[in-house]
């Protein structure tokens, strides 16, 4: 007898009708939050260290380094904790079921903001579990809706900041969508005012506040009539409530020719974007800017923030045995990120230079795609380049 489905369809209605029931929650929830933490006023900052998977470990131990003799006096005085969280690998997720176990969340928790190496995500389509990216639970359960990544190439002209939205689109159920067996996959996509509205708001108040004339707000509501209808709407409104800037509307596929168009790009000040939009193109700006290894992000929202590299976990490096060439300096960037997030002002500025010095064309020390110096040895250069100015 000819199957009609209609056991499959009732069963995918009805994870349907919990998904809107969960999603109008969030929704609600993110309409009532408080504002956001003033570090300033904190007696104490705790630093949370995570390792990661893959050569996440090498270039964390070279960050941690780092941070260790910046922040040397105020550890002393107790201004500063640097705290190392173990268990966000792999083995261990697996091991638990959970994208990002409970202890493992709780230990984060008790954190004020996070350094993070990459996790490794199993991808779909696999017989493996379909378990959700630790990096999606985290943006989630900390609620760090803004992903902030700066990207400038000073010689070109190019001085970019990317606000992506971090907590929805198509990640917010990406590893919750129906499957009619042998037949097809459907997922969802999710946008809420409000999830909207506080990343619109965070990209045009970083615009107001930096100086920067122009906010590109990108996506693809041509085809997107819902989501991406609703996130160019709304961003368009916030948009009117600053005059002083321009804001302008581009579809995701001419604004990544754009990105490479060096007739145009260097208008380009602030980039909005929704969720998947934004980690397509920052992948391709880190690379004009020098290669994904180059890129910090930062994962914002108004308790927490969470700061980490913009690649991944490399596990091809670690297979072919060259991870000790990792380059560090993504996370290091990242590094830098989270101590101006923290008001920590003076020791981000000298680690600035630091990176700049070590990493601009007069380097001395070079990493080049396993040519040049390993993690290590990139780390001693810029270790002795900090001690040289604190
Ligand atoms: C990023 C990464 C993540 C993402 C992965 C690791 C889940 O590519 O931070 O850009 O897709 O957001
Ligand atoms: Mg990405």
């Amino acid at each position: 007898m000819k199957n009609n489905y209609e056991a499959e369809i009732k069963a995918c209605l009805e994870k349907y009708e919990t998904i809107l029931r969960e999603q109008i929650a969030r929704a609600e929830r993110m309409e009532q939050d408080a504002g956001a933490v003033d570090y300033s006023k904190k007696d104490k900052i705790i630093i949370g260290l995570i390792g990661g998977d893959g050569i996440g470990p090498i270039i964390m131990e070279s960050a941690k380094k780092v941070l260790e003799l910046l922040l040397k006096e105020k550890i002393a005085s107790g201004k500063v904790e640097l705290r190392v969280i173990e268990g966000l690998t792999l083995e261990n997720r697996i091991a638990k079921g959970q994208s990002v176990p409970d202890d493992v969340l709780a230990a984060i928790k008790a954190c004020d903001v996070i350094l993070k190496g990459p996790t490794t995500t199993p991808k779909g389509g696999t017989d493996a579990p379909d378990m959700e990216s630790a990096n999606v639970t985290l943006r989630r359960e900390l609620d760090l809706y803004a992903n902030v990544r700066p990207v400038s190439v000073p010689e070109k002209g190019i001085d970019w900041t990317f606000f992506r939205e971090n907590t929805e689109g198509e990640y917010v159920l990406g590893s919750r969508g129906v499957e009619i067996k042998d037949k097809l996959a459907c997922d969802f996509k999710v946008t809420t005012n409000a999830g909207t509205e506080r990343i619109a708001r965070a990209a045009f108040e970083f615009a107001k506040n930096n100086g920067k004339d122009n906010v590109a707000i990108v996506t693809k509501a041509n085809i997107m009539k819902k989501t991406d209808g609703k996130f160019s709407r709304i961003a368009n409104q916030i948009a009117a409530e600053y005059p002083d800037i321009t804001s302008e509307e581009w579809y995701i596929d001419i604004m990544a020719a754009n990105l490479v168009n060096e007739n145009i790009r260097t208008k380009f000040k602030v980039f909005l974007l929704p969720n998947l939009y934004g980690d397509i193109i920052t992948d391709e700006a880190a690379q004009i800017q020098g290669g994904v290894g180059t890129g910090g992000s930062s994962n914002v929202g108004d308790r927490y923030a969470m700061f980490e590299a913009i690649h991944g976990s490399a596990p091809r490096m670690i297979a072919e045995g060259i991870g000790h060439y990792a380059n560090p300096q993504s996370v290091i960037k990242a590094a830098e990120m989270l101590l101006r997030h923290v008001c920590l002002i003076s020791e981000a500025d000298i680690l600035a230079a630091a990176l700049e010095k070590t990493t601009g064309k007069d380097a001395k020390v070079r990493i080049d795609e396993c040519k040049g110096a390993t993690c290590a040895e990139y780390t001693e250069y810029l270790l002795a380049e900090l001690a040289n100015n604190i």
